[in-house]
């Protein structure tokens, strides 16, 4: 979703920006364009990739500056064009901005500065914007950031955004509120971006805004933070430990590949320092102080979407066999709007890679303001569901950038997993033998997962036979249904071949009617306790002549008699296959998406970090 950055400073601003613009394209976007103050303040955009607006910047002179903004659009009011791209300038072309996010009241701000002449260009709520601050700033006759702060008071939405001012050459004014932003401080230089990516290779001390907080970025005062309220706030400056090698592609000829192939070292990663099978050791420092409220808890509520939802299900089956806490999973855009019931004893976890998506922030909000404890699980350390949550667990499975969700799966599943077995262990369900058995399943599970990935020549022969089917069914039960949710997922959002996840008893229900002798069924049918179960559900496909693509345990030979492939993973604890399970899908999703010659890592009308709702 819309990727922000800016600069201020020594160096050439125009590099730095097209630089960061395309450290965040894997946020999603459809449009590009930059401000610069050069001579005057000007505005160049363009449909398309950056790539485009870099070419049509080629054909512009003098592009030298010390100070600019730079923006990737995802649409949301108005298509994606030239006009509708940002930044956009004020009435009098004194002001431009980049926004990410809905201002919600857009339309009647719009009719009321109509009212007073003002005339816009786009469709899009970030111009009436920028006019409100503008008719602001001329009205009382104030400074920019105090026009910008009357003008927060004013709109109802999410925003991060970027403001410079012709009349104010050297000062950036950046601000927040549900949508997020970072702070670069360099020697003599500032950074604004979404996030830290466009930042890390000029400096590693960042600040991270906080939402209703201005910043000013001066060439001569630095860096000034206030609230809303003009109330100071001393910027509190953090190191981050982002290598720039973890955000390239290190040989990889995409990212999604690149972090399929990282599962072994991430899933080490996010165990790292956690558990300890020989000692009998399983401790997540994040949690601590709640861990009681846990363990007291009448019941979990998961809030996540997309595949961190699928992460959720997983965890449902894992917690209440582990813990045997009821435990209900929810998309948090669903939770968010259907007056939930949330009792003193329940706790929520919000699951997300990003840590940005709206819903799921505003899902959590709205339970924590119904008394609920918030835990959350997520993968960007300062990333704003981290911050609002009251404990949780970072993944530490390093950038995710492939807008197809990998890495970031299985270690939400492991995290989630070790707190199940903590739990559970200390509620007395997991007796002390079962819980070291669980400790050292866990401490495996890399090396296994390295098994699966020598798969890879295999899985790419299958997809080459499946690559142009029309539609595809995933079938798994128990721990594995929600892995052929995931799986569908994946084969969508890459290579646009429509397919359905289902758990594999409900197939008699509606899906069967689906199968015919080209229709791909790809089946999880590891050796677990529903095993004897889904190895029926594969007899009834075969017996409509479905191509079955089977997961089985390695040594299974049972299921490949029905099967037109089989792929062979180790065995493991049926609690903790999803993680091994779904590398293949990962890979069968990749390969056929690059076969169809999809963009694998920016797949259109998708987005990375959903900012909006
Ligand atoms: C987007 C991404 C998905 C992701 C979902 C939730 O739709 O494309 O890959 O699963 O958002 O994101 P989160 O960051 O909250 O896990």
């Amino acid at each position: 979703m819309c990727g922000i950055v800016g600069y201020l400073g020594h160096r050439d601003a125009l590099e730095v920006i097209i630089k960061g613009l395309k450290r965040l394209e894997y946020r999603g976007y459809d449009s590009a364009g930059i401000a610069l103050m050069n001579g005057s303040l000007n505005i160049y955009k363009k449909k398309g990739k950056v790539s485009e607006l870099e070419e049509h910047l080629k054909t512009q002179q003098n592009l030298k500056s010390n100070i600019g903004i730079g923006h990737t659009r995802w649409a949301t009011h108005g298509e994606p064009n030239d006009t509708n791209a940002h930044p956009h300038y004020s009435f009098n072309k004194d002001l431009a901005i980049i926004h990410n996010g809905i201002i919600e009241n857009y339309a009647s701000l719009k009719e009321d500065l109509m009212r007073r002449g003002h005339v816009f260009l786009s469709e899009t709520d970030s111009e009436v914007f920028i006019h409100l601050i503008e008719d602001i700033k001329e009205h009382h006759a104030c400074k920019l950031d105090d026009a910008v702060r009357i003008a927060l008071t004013q709109v109802v939405g999410a925003y991060a955004i970027a403001i410079m001012s012709q009349s104010e050459p050297g000062r950036l004014i950046a601000a927040r509120k549900g949508s997020p932003l970072v702070i670069g401080v360099g020697k003599g230089e500032f950074f604004v971006a979404s996030d830290a990516s466009p930042i890390i290779e000029y400096t590693n001390e960042v600040v991270y805004l906080n939402d209703y907080e201005i910043a000013v970025l001066d060439n001569q005062t630095g860096l000034t933070i206030t609230t809303i309220e003009d109330v100071k706030t001393i910027p509190y400056i953090q190191k981050l430990e982002l290598e720039l090698e973890a955000i390239e592609k290190g040989g990889y000829e995409h990212f999604m590949l690149k972090e399929i192939f990282e599962q072994p070292k991430s899933l080490t990663d996010a165990m790292r320092g956690r558990v300890d099978a020989v000692r009998g050791h399983l401790v997540l420092g994040g949690l601590r102080d709640y861990a009681n409220t846990l363990l007291n808890a009448d019941r979990i509520i998961i809030l996540a979407c997309g595949t961190s939802w699928h992460a959720g299900l997983v965890a449902e089956y894992i917690f209440e066999e582990f813990t045997r806490i009821p435990v209900e999973v929810d998309y948090a855009s669903e939770f968010r709007y259907r007056n939930p019931v949330i009792r003193e004893k329940d706790v929520v976890i919000a699951i997300s890679q990003s840590g940005e998506t709206a819903d799921t922030l505003a899902a959590l909000e709205l339970a924590k303001s119904k008394g609920a404890i918030i835990f959350g699980i997520c993968n960007v350390v300062g990333s704003s569901i981290a911050r609002a949550t009251h404990a949780g667990a970072y993944l530490h499975a390093g950038p995710e950038i492939g807008v197809a969700s990998t890495k970031a799966f299985t270690a939400q599943v492991t995290v989630l997993s070790m707190i199940a077995i903590q739990v559970g262990y200390k509620k007395g369900v997991l007796s002390d033998k079962q819980f070291h058995e669980m400790l050292a399943e866990i401490e495996a599970i890399p090396s296994k997962v390295k098994k699966v990935l020598e798969l890879n020549d295999k899985i790419q022969m299958i997809s080459s036979k499946f690559k142009d089917a029309r539609n595809a069914l995933y079938l798994g039960r128990g721990y594995n249904f929600p892995v052929a949710l995931e799986g569908a997922l994946k084969l969508k959002e890459i290579s646009y071949i429509h397919a359905e996840g289902y758990p594999a008893a409900e197939m008699k229900h509606g899906p069967i009617a689906l199968i015919d002798e080209e229709m791909p069924v790809i089946c999880i049918a590891t050796k677990d306790s529903s095993y004897e179960k889904i190895v029926s559900n594969i007899q009834e496909v075969k017996a409509r002549k479905g191509r079955v693509i089977a997961i089985v345990t390695e040594g299974d030979h049972e299921v490949g008699k029905m099967a037109e492939f089989t792929l062979e993973v180790p065995n493991t604890h049926e609690a903790l296959m999803p993680i091994i399970s779904v590398i293949p899908l990962q890979l069968l999703s990749y390969h056929i998406a690059v076969m169809r010659g999809c963009n694998v890592d920016q797949p259109r009308n998708l987005a990375k970090s959903v900012t909006v709702e």
